[in-house]
């Protein structure tokens, strides 16, 4: 190599930042240029302005160029883009085909998710995920019959699973609190949002440490007290209230970390008081177990009820036969095939 190359190969790693692939979905063209490493080089892939759709995506994908960099500069010019294309089919998630709409908004959702959580403490990121996913809500509240395709397309888009769980866990605990006719339209919505924020606090240990097995005793601490953060982050910002947050600060009464199965005991259900917080606990452990996570694979419905069995069914019989009996509806296409 020579030294100027050297020398601009140094300029840039010190400069370019990684992006993921998805962050290139619905752009119209490219808001600025981006790299890829090839034989440990950087080279630029896509100039500022190309021209996006699909099948580039798709074509990039087949040649595994997935791992992509922008200058840290340009971060800010694609995170605009991306909170516009989520405002504007928030603006417009009632009109034309209910199911595109709804893959469009789940998936920027989690893309803005993702830079919300790189600054949880930037108003506008966080007001524009609110008003979404209020729009989101009001969306599945009256698209009952979409859940399930929306799951199964949501899924293959393999987001981080941070950043999906929120929709996922959310998206159950609509579903089963619905088809229990105990709550107004107003209280599904507040618990629904309650439901997508509660894990912001994870935002506090930075997202590629996730992807280890194991994290340093500093991350596990910080991660034990995520939803006392998420409370931290939201109080004052968000209209979520007091009880609400309350059920924020006791989703993990039954673990101490949601993906580390083995904390999940029985004994630690005596912490749980309101059916609410029950609830919203419980979709967030099925969601999470059914998915797969970097350093774990997935377990089947069954085996996810069967640990929600264990620990809630002495104790809430009537909301473990409501969860079984939605799951069964829930999945009714999938396992017919
Ligand atoms: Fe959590």
């Amino acid at each position: 190599m020579k030294a100027a190359q050297a020398l601009e190969q140094a300029r840039l790693g010190y400069k370019l930042v990684p992006v993921t692939i998805r962050q290139l979905l619905y752009l119209s063209s490219t808001p600025c240029d981006f790299y890829i490493q090839e034989n440990g080089l950087y080279v630029e892939l896509l100039r500022k302005n190309t021209y996006i759709d699909n099948d580039v995506i798709r074509e990039l994908i087949q040649n595994n160029q997935i791992h992509l960099f922008i200058y840290a500069d340009d971060k800010k010019e694609l995170i605009a883009v991306q909170q516009e294309n989520l405002r504007q089919v928030t603006r417009s998630l009632s009109i034309g085909d209910a199911l595109e709409k709804g893959k469009k908004q789940t998936n920027l959702l989690a893309i803005n998710m993702g830079y919300l959580y790189e600054f949880p403490m930037e108003d506008d990121l966080l007001q524009l995920q609110y008003q979404s996913v209020v729009n989101l809500f009001r969306f599945l509240f009256e698209n009952t019959s979409i859940h399930e395709q929306l799951y199964l397309d949501f899924k293959k888009y393999k987001h981080h699973y941070i950043f999906s769980q929120p929709f996922l866990s959310s998206l159950f605990l609509l579903g089963v609190l619905k088809m229990s006719h105990v709550y107004s339209e107003k209280e599904l919505e507040n618990l629904f949002v309650t439901s997508y924020f509660k894990d912001i606090g994870m935002s506090a240990v930075p997202i590629e440490k996730y992807n280890e097995k194991e994290l340093s005793e500093h991350d596990k601490k910080l991660l034990s007290r995520h939803a006392d953060i998420s409370v931290d982050i939201l109080q004052g910002r968000l209209p979520i209230s007091p009880n609400h947050l309350k059920i924020i600060e006791g989703h993990h009464a039954f673990s101490l970390l949601s993906d580390d199965l083995s904390e999940v005991k029985k004994e630690n259900s005596l912490v749980i008081t309101g059916t609410e917080t029950v609830m919203v606990a419980c979709m967030d452990i099925i969601s999470a177990m059914i998915s797969e996570r970097p350093y774990r694979g997935s377990t089947s419905l069954f085996e996810a009820l069967e640990m929600i069995k264990i620990l809630i069914s002495d104790s809430y019989p009537n909301e473990f036969r409501l969860i079984v009996t939605y799951f069964k509806n829930f999945f009714a296409k999938t396992m017919r095939k």
